[in-house]
């Protein structure tokens, strides 16, 4: 009997490829760029199962295009933004993600941010490589300081409360917004939680850590910008369209906040007109998981998920339980 065919949208890990050879047939992009949707379209039909990125849109016409055959689809991701949840439910698909394997990587990516940002490293370094450094100097690069600072949290997953974890070394005071509270997670950081009126108003540093949804779309936009001191820092390792990047230019531009870190952006790998010029902004383009044994992980668990359910087992990090249901009757 023929093997199950999987797909592999990008070149991820070898091992991971490896592992996933073992038992199929697999094919993988050997392109250093995503597929256009008409592309990918292709590449699926027929195929078991589908390794994708975030920057693959997982809808119901590329269900269709696959055909009844496809399994599962599993993001080498934690984000699922990408993913179309009830049209692939609709199709008894399985959808899974990475989750818990990069909090720690993303989490000292989102500090990076935040210390390049407070001590001005990018612009401090363009000018030393530009070679414009005359010497020591007490008023060049004056920043601000981090330590018992007040951070604020926006959305605390898992990896918000590995940013707090990674703040107590700062002796950070931590506030933090969220649809619930965790009074656990209050004991243990001494963590006030706190509305996002005060989140604004109250953080030297913001990070936000929330799933890109339609409620959070421009959590933080001009009238947020414009509550929050213009001493903060605004930090965004989660998904760009979270921040209206244009109301951010508009706000840096015009010093209403000190500045902001970015991993994420709202048309990447586009950039808002205006943001690279500014220097009071940090950017680097989506590495926040980008370590080697983190994104060894992500392979690991991507290529389970899809071992799992091509041998009729569930997935171990599912993210539309309700197919499960369905699949296992
Ligand atoms: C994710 O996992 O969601 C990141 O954005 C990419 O690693």
């Amino acid at each position: 009997m023929d093997k199950p065919s999987v797909y592999v949208t990008r070149m991820i890990p070898e091992a991971t490829i490896e592992a996933l050879r073992q038992r199929f047939d697999v094919d993988v992009n050997p392109e250093d760029r995503a597929l256009t949707s008409e592309e990918l379209k292709q590449k699926v039909k027929g195929r078991h199962a589908i390794v994708s990125l975030i920057t693959d849109t997982i809808d119901g016409a590329l269900l269709d295009a696959a055909g009844p055959q496809c399994k599962i689809v599993a993001n080498y991701a934690v984000g699922y933004n990408n993913f179309d949840l009830v049209a692939a439910t609709k199709r008894n698909v399985i959808l899974t993600n990475t989750p818990g394997v990069l909090d720690d990587a993303t989490a000292t990516h989102t500090f990076a941010l935040l210390l390049a940002t407070a001590r001005r490293i990018g612009e401090a370094e363009r000018y030393v490589r530009a070679g414009l450094w005359k010497g020591w100097s007490p008023m060049a690069f004056v920043g601000l300081d981090v330590d018992h600072k007040v951070l604020g949290i926006a959305g605390l997953g898992r990896i918000g409360k590995n940013v707090a974890r990674k703040a107590a070394g700062f002796s950070m005071k931590i506030i933090y917004s969220d649809v619930q509270r965790d009074p656990e997670f209050e004991a243990a950081f001494k963590a006030t939680y706190v509305d996002k009126a005060a989140l604004l108003r109250e953080s030297d540093y913001l990070s936000l850590h929330l799933p890109l949804t339609p409620e959070t779309k421009h959590y933080i936009s001009a009238s947020e910008l414009k509550q929050m001191k213009k001493t903060a820092v605004l930090i965004n390792a989660s998904r760009g369209p979270v921040v209206d990047e244009k109301a951010l230019v508009e706000a840096l531009r015009a010093n209403v906040i000190f500045g902001a870190g970015l991993d994420v952006f709202e048309a990447e790998p586009l950039l808002e007109p205006g943001l690279a010029a500014l220097d009071n902004v940090v950017i680097v383009p989506h590495i926040a998981s980008a370590t080697a044994e983190t994104r060894l992980k992500m392979g690991e668990i991507a290529a389970r998920n899809v071992i799992n359910v091509l041998s009729g087992l569930p997935p171990d990090t599912c993210v539309n339980p309700d197919v499960l249901k369905v699949t296992a009757g």
